[in-house]
């Protein structure tokens, strides 16, 4: 069964606001992250033609380029895309500039702050700036503290600034780095990322829960046995073992994209669709959530790395053998959990959050459990009737799932699950824009609704505190268990879901 739009033109079903004239400066201009995410989403948003014409991207880093050298290294990275729309490209390029900065040398800031003057004048700017730090997590503190010492960040109608993820690396260093951020600026100034926020399916937790009549009045204890939540990756460290050794599964994912997935889903309705009262739910959810036992957190999660795997053919390297990587490193690829939300709408209900990388699928998706009927009239097909689930699929199947019993063809009164599915694909038929490109949009449009407040990320960071101490003073009471690249990670993630009788959702 395919759920489609009762008039589904596909023209006219965006609704796009208008981004004001402004320059957007990349710092770490000559970062991955610029090439491989920020410049096409850019791209992207020009050829949509979202961006005004009093526009300007201006890439900061140590190298010494010139603005021609910046453009050219830009459309070489993104060269199939630029050979496909070439005079669009050409006059996207006129808008990217470049500027050599050191944001740890204030004579740096202050000569920024000039160039940004001329470029105000050359491209009729206005003096709106968002400030992106897309450099190493080190330097947000002192990248902010350089661009307010030089009064880059004074009127907070005209200046932003974007910060990456990792925004601290526990509870202690985030609540330390909001400090200092805010002591340059207004929180209304600060957008800091979640890329994950971004995704169109994201989102659409909200609009299904939001905008639907049926979802509410069952959405909790009373109906809900259990919520998986899953970010399953095929791809292993690739070349980030400098970043990711001292990172692991828990840091990298889990602290901000599966809580964020956790947050949408299990806030309360907010009172208007507005940044704050959206904020303010999902601070307050996150506050009530803890691990399942805060005590002997060792016995509510467990952790894995991928080992050698793939086939003959294809053999696959163990995070250990991959480039960069420790020969004995205990950093974990793979982390599951289980938590709970001590309120009225959750208590009792048991959260699994899990993800991976080198795990057979690129997956991720809610997964919402009800109740068993009550009663078990007929014979199920499958020994005992299956649970109807809820699924949010985030990607890369984008849509949603329900699954429920039938009855099973033929004269008895037997019944089988089936599947009722909504794909965005074919639905809407175009696909969804990059994360980047609606977050991009919206922080020049100076709107923080899918932007991480700070109680948020210190909520967050605190619920994740038993196990990041245990990692850190006792690792040995939390060992990383291998499991062979390409298969579902460690056996011992199945013993949290098999004491309550339940197990993983095998995609
Ligand atoms: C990033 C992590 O934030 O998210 C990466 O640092 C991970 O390790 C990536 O691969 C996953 O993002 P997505 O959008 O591919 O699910």
């Amino acid at each position: 069964m395919g759920a489609t739009l009762t008039n589904p033109l596909r023209v006219g079903l965006r609704q796009e606001r208008v981004i004001p004239p402004q320059c957007l400066v990349i710092f770490g201009a000559s970062g991955d992250l610029t090439h491989r995410k920020l410049i096409p989403a850019l791209f992207e948003l020009f050829r949509q033609r979202r961006l005004p014409s009093e526009f300007a991207v201006l890439g900061c880093a140590r190298r010494p380029w010139s603005d021609e050298e910046f453009r050219s290294r830009m459309a070489e990275a993104l060269a199939p895309e630029v050979k496909r729309h070439q005079s669009a490209w050409d006059q996207f390029a006129a808008c990217l500039f470049y500027e050599p900065v050191d944001l740890q040398q204030p004579a740096d800031a202050v000569r920024l702050g000039t160039r940004l003057e001329a470029i105000d004048k050359l491209k009729a700017t206005r003096g709106n700036r968002t400030f992106y730090l897309s450099v190493s997590p080190a330097f947000y503190g002192s990248g902010c503290r350089s661009l307010a010492a030089a009064g880059l960040l004074k009127d907070p109608s005209r200046s932003r600034v974007v910060i990456e993820k990792p925004f601290g690396t526990d509870y202690a260093s985030a609540e330390q780095l909001n400090r200092v951020v805010q002591s340059c600026g207004q929180e209304q100034q600060i957008f800091r990322i979640d890329h994950y926020l971004g995704k169109e399916t994201v989102q659409n937790i909200l609009v299904l829960r939001f905008a639907n009549t049926i979802f509410e009045p069952i959405w909790n204890r009373n109906y809900i046995a259990n919520v998986q939540i899953t970010a399953a990756e095929t791809v292993g460290v690739e070349e980030r073992a400098g970043y990711y050794e001292s990172s692991g599964a828990l840091r990298d994912m889990v602290q901000n994209h599966l809580t964020q997935m956790l947050a949408l889903t299990t806030m309360e309705a907010p009172g208007r669709f507005d940044p704050e009262a959206i904020r303010n739910e999902k601070a307050k959810v996150l506050q009530a959530a803890r691990l399942a036992n805060e005590e002997e957190p060792w016995k509510c999660c467990v952790r894995g790395q991928y080992s050698q795997g793939g086939s003959r053919v294809n053999p696959v390297a163990g995070y250990r053998q991959e480039p960069g990587v420790n020969a004995n490193s205990t950093t974990e690829t793979y982390v599951a959990m289980k938590l709970f939300i001590d309120n009225w709408r959750w208590q009792g209900v048991p959260f699994y959050l899990r993800t991976g990388k080198r795990l057979p699928k690129r997956l991720s998706e809610v997964v919402l459990t009800f109740h068993e009927a009550p009663v078990h009239l007929f014979d199920a097909a499958g020994g005992s009737p299956t649970a109807n689930q809820l699924i949010l699929r985030i990607q890369p199947d984008e849509g949603a799932g329900f699954v429920f019993e039938v009855k099973a063809p033929g004269s008895g009164m037997r019944s089988r699950p089936v599947d009722m599915h909504f794909s965005y694909d074919e639905s809407f038929g175009e696909p969804s824009d990059e994360g980047y490109v609606r977050l991009l949009a919206d922080a020049m449009l100076g709107d923080p609704t899918l932007f991480t407040r700070s109680d948020e990320v210190e909520a967050a960071w605190r619920l994740y505190t038993p196990l990041l101490e245990l990692i850190e003073d006792a690792p040995w009471q939390l060992p990383i268990h291998p499991y062979e690249a390409g298969t579902w990670g460690p056996g011992a993630a199945d013993n949290l879901l098999a004491e309550e009788g339940l197990m993983w959702r095998r995609p």
